[in-house]
């Protein structure tokens, strides 16, 4: 969902401990059998590392829809099918309310169906099964480990060769996750990508133009969810309305003035972003998979 006539944005985003997050991963990788990537579901392809199918090439993967709460359940359900023809394993999550969670296990045990077979056939039957858990930062990773822990949830202690500060967590049923730090990954190789991290609050936005993001995301609207702003916000878009005339079109149904004719822009943006945030524009997803 792309368009040219929107605003140019230029997010980019190198903080500094991302290079050392990554070689946490990749030293960490031979010690796990499945590697498990908690993406948004309202933008799977744009919340997915692209640097993880290099680093993890070879070792089973998952990839969790979570977020599904806030997305748009026959698009997710599109991507559900998407990955798992690429040979995922799948499941959608809302990680806050506990929701498909119970699937996590079931679903590692048929990803590694192979491995368990071997291990049985070696005489290793129950052996732990290790996952390490990946995702961007605040996608929801801690909400979903603890959701998966459940009471169970235990530190399962320092590891040889696990650099040291990670954690396993035990979570029953002879599954053991690695928890790793969140990561962004420092070139985004289409430019929307940054501008759907900053939409969604993976990116923190005190990097970004609020006013252009949210005008961005007005086009996003009208283009693919009008009715959305119909029923928030009270107005249907007009062909010619530039990102900033919806916005003031929606400060003006608010009320929001600074003076006699002249609107908060500043606040609708706020308004608008916070309120996608919350999910109370409904269940609307900004990505499709192109198949
Ligand atoms: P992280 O470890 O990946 O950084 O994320 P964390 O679990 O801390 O979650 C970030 C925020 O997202 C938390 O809200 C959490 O409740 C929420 N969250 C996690 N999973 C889901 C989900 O599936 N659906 C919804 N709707 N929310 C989810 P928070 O601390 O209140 O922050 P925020 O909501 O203001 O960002």
């Amino acid at each position: 969902m792309s368009d040219s006539t929107y605003e140019k944005m230029n997010i980019q985003w190198f903080p500094g401990h991302m290079a050392k997050a990554r070689r946490m991963i990749e030293d960490n990788l031979k010690l796990v059998d499945a590697v498990c990537e908690i993406i948004d579901a309202r933008i799977p392809e744009s919340s997915r590392n692209p640097d993880i199918d290099r680093i993890a090439a070879g070792k089973p993967r998952m990839l969790v829809l979570n977020r599904s709460d806030l997305a748009d359940p026959a698009i997710t359900e599109r991507w559900t099918e998407h990955y798992k023809r690429q040979g995922f394993a799948v499941i959608e999550t809302d990680a806050k309310s506990g929701k498909g969670i119970r699937a996590f296990g079931p679903a590692v045990r048929k990803l590694l169906e192979e491995k368990i077979r071997e291990f049985d056939a070696k005489g290793q039957s129950g052996r732990t099964l290790r996952v390490m858990v990946l995702g961007i930062p605040n996608v929801g990773k801690s909400t979903f480990i603890n959701k998966v822990a459940g009471r169970k949830a235990a530190i399962a202690g320092d590891k040889p060769g696990v650099t040291r500060g990670r954690q396993w967590i035990s979570i029953g049923g002879g599954l053991e996750l690695l928890d790793t730090p969140g990561i962004l990954w420092p070139k985004f190789d289409r430019p929307e990508v940054g501008e759907l991290l900053a939409i969604t609050n993976a990116i923190k936005s005190d990097i970004i133009d609020r006013e252009t993001l949210a005008a961005n995301f007005m086009l996003r609207l009208r283009d693919y969810y009008p009715d959305a702003l119909k029923m928030r916000y009270k107005f249907s878009p007009a062909p010619e309305d530039s990102g900033f005339d919806m916005l003031e079109k929606a400060a003006a149904k608010r009320g929001f003035l600074i003076s006699k004719g002249e609107y908060d822009i500043e606040r609708m943006a706020n308004t608008l972003l916070n309120e996608y945030h919350e999910g109370k524009l409904g269940r609307l997803t900004l990505e499709v998979p192109d198949d």
